[in-house]
């Protein structure tokens, strides 16, 4: 098999993969695919994909899929989203400004990280799809207060806290490496980051000891909906909602935090009964192909993020290169739930998968 030497001749998200990693420095390319440990819950995301399986049905009718969805009473033109992942910038001076362009032209929804290498307010006019703003809670309460109001400001739909991260996880390429922001990368929105390490900042700024008052205190300085990312336990999906969230994002960090926890697909089952449809169960974690969202839909997600992928796009061909990392997952998507003879993402349920048990 020949494999792409072009961003013409890309055919899949690994081709992006590859291409990026010859585009980038060693130590921005182990940031970006790196994970906490000894990288098992990054192997576990993707390995949990790869054991499930779709059973077809033939002859539904079905000739043209329809792959819209809504979620928090936004029309997405697909149920995928991008993922907040730090300093867009580190892979292209345009950093989130292209990113926010290639979401908008697909259609799909943006999460801007809190470290975000490009200002909420350029984001934002770049934007035409549903952009969020992915929260970090510091110490100094102002610093987070100051995000979110500049974020309601330049029009953010909605704010998600990321509750998986009381600091950051021991990501072993990275301290080998030395791994340091490099000139002319820093957070657009936040002071203190030039020159530092991503880890060491967040050691000295972070708030680790967040309890489930901080839910009450967002509510508190705005009026956007929240949501949680980095649920894995039923239990917390549960509390998660009984303090009035607007939706969960299952999310294990990309493996990036705690090494040895599952891969998000195989805790979105427990999470999304214990959920019953109250608000919208997103997943994020190794999601490269159309099956993959496919098999999360099936598990009871309502959309999925990709973090990774967006990266290598950027890389490797700035906006278009997003765009055509978005539009190859929703093509696949759409492939596969014409092959399935799913016609709406609502139809996409637990019957298509061998794993739940068929059922007549
Ligand atoms: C991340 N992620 C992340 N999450 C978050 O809440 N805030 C952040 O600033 C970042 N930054 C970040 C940087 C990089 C380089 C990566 C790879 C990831 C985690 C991200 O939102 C998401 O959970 C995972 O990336 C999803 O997994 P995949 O799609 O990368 O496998």
């Amino acid at each position: 098999m020949t494999e792409a030497q072009a961003p013409g001749d890309v055919v899949d998200l690994a081709d992006f993969a590859r291409l990026a990693q010859q585009r980038l420095e060693p130590g921005v390319w182990d940031f970006i695919a790196g994970a906490a440990g000894d990288e098992r819950t990054l192997a576990a995301n993707r390995a949990a994909f790869d054991r499930l399986h779709l059973v077809p049905r033939v002859l539904t009718g079905s000739a043209r899929p329809a792959a819209e969805t809504r979620v928090l009473g936004r029309t997405w033109a697909a149920p995928l989203g991008i993922a907040p992942t730090a300093y867009h910038t580190l892979v292209n001076p345009d950093g989130e400004v292209a990113t926010a362009a290639a979401a908008g032209s697909a259609g799909l929804p943006f999460v801007v990280s809190t470290f975000a290498g490009r200002s909420f307010e350029d984001i934002a006019k770049a934007a035409s799809a549903p952009l969020w703003l992915q929260v970090y809670c510091f110490r100094d309460r102002s610093t987070t207060r100051r995000l979110i109001e500049r974020a309601v400001q330049a029009g953010f739909d909605a704010l998600v806290l990321t509750v998986d991260a009381p600091r950051l996880g021991r990501r072993q390429r990275d301290i080998r490496n030395g791994f340091r922001l490099p000139i002319g990368v820093s957070a657009a929105n936040i002071a203190g980051t030039d020159g530092r390490s991503p880890s060491d900042h967040a050691l000295d700024e972070f708030d680790a000891g967040l309890d489930w008052s901080v839910v009450g205190w967002l509510r508190s300085i705005s009026p956007l909906p929240i949501l949680l990312k980095g649920i894995l336990h039923p239990a917390d999906a549960r509390r998660a909602v009984d303090v009035g969230v607007s939706g969960l994002l299952v999310s294990n960090h990309g493996g990036r935090q705690l090494d040895g926890v599952p891969a998000t697909v195989d805790v979105l089952p427990a999470i999304a009964a214990e959920v019953a449809g109250a608000v919208p169960v997103l997943l994020d974690g190794g999601v490269r192909r159309g099956i993959d969202i496919l098999i999360s839909l099936a598990l009871g997600a309502d959309a999925v993020l990709v973090g990774r992928p967006v990266l290598h796009g950027l890389a490797v061909g700035n906006q278009e290169g997003v765009q055509q990392v978005l539009d190859i997952l929703v093509d696949e998507m759409l492939d596969a739930m014409l092959l399935c003879g799913t016609a709406t993402v609502a139809d996409a349920g637990p019957q298509l998968l061998l794993e739940r048990g068929l059922s007549p």
